[in-house]
């Protein structure tokens, strides 16, 4: 039988892997921003990710500072929508939280490969009619788009931001730009599309032999970094907003931080604008 959700695929293979014993990066994150929802194996994965990358949880804090930053920026720009793909775990400064609180009308759907991550998401949204969390893996965009909860709460004929927020370097090349370039085609003029990315050719990349080896461990295909030039073919014929594609932490204006301790850029381009 052919499954379509790409979580099926994950399920199967992993059905009788208890979650609490293999880390997951949804987790690992969780753990590098101080979170608690995460088990020994994801703290222990985040410590040893820690003395590979001493500058992890700052990049972990500042990828989420943008994430806040551009909500905003879109909220401004007049998107009421949202779909937040390889959301990872609630935590401060969640996308509806932002939009919600200046919008109450502003729908959310939420998107992750994590069960774990989904549940939680789930159990804080179960009040919130404008907002739902989808279990998919975002390399089956159909599963994702078709999805009664996505059909429901989004228009698709009205502007969405997509939020593809440090996920994109956990999904490999061939599964990564066809799925990115398939949900940019189901969006409408003036949308948005927001991407922060690990980026490879800098110090903390020196260690992407030992990060890959460490996610390798996870629930995740992938763990690298892409060059500026291929994260920008994300963006497609999509427009980027000023500053364009720059460190996490200096987007849209420069902002504090050492960028040679950084390994994560971040970009807004908006669709037909
Ligand atoms: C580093 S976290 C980022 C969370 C959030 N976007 C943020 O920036 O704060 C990466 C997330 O991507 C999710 N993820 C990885 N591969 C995925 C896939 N193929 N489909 C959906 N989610 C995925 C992970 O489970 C994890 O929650």
């Amino acid at each position: 039988m052919t499954d379509h959700s790409g979580v099926g695929f994950l399920g199967m293979a992993n059905a009788d892997v208890d979650p609490s014993s293999r880390p997951s990066s949804a987790r690992i994150y969780d753990a590098l921003l101080g979170g608690n929802h995460n088990f020994a194996a994801d703290r222990e994965a985040a410590k040893r990710l820690l003395t590979v990358i001493p500058g992890a949880g700052d990049m972990a804090r500042a990828n989420r500072a943008f994430l806040s930053r551009a909500v905003e920026f879109l909220l401004e720009r007049g998107v009421r929508q949202f779909l937040d793909v390889g959301s990872g775990i609630p935590t401060v400064g969640n996308v509806h939280e932002i939009a919600q609180r200046r919008e109450p009308g502003a729908r959310v759907v939420y998107v992750d490969i994590d069960p774990v991550a989904v549940a939680h998401s789930n159990d804080i949204l179960k009040d919130n009619p404008r907002a739902a969390a989808v279990q998919a893996d975002m390399r089956f965009p159909e599963a994702i788009l078709d999805h009664p909860a996505v059909r429901d709460l989004l228009d698709l004929d009205r502007p969405i931001g997509l939020l593809l927020v440090a996920m994109l370097h956990f999904v490999p090349d061939d599964d990564a730009y066809t799925a990115v370039e398939r949900l940019r085609a189901a969006l409408p003029a003036g949308s948005y599309v927001v991407i922060s990315h690990g980026v490879s050719d800098t110090p903390a990349d020196a260690a992407s032999e030992q990060v890959e080896a460490l996610y390798r461990r996870t629930d995740v295909s992938a763990a690298h970094g892409r060059t500026r030039s291929e994260i920008l073919r994300f963006f497609g014929n999509a427009v980027l907003v000023p500053p364009g594609l720059v460190w996490v932490h200096e987007w849209p204006a420069g902002g504090d931080g050492d960028p040679r301790g950084m390994a994560v850029v971040a970009g807004v381009a908006q669709i037909d604008p």
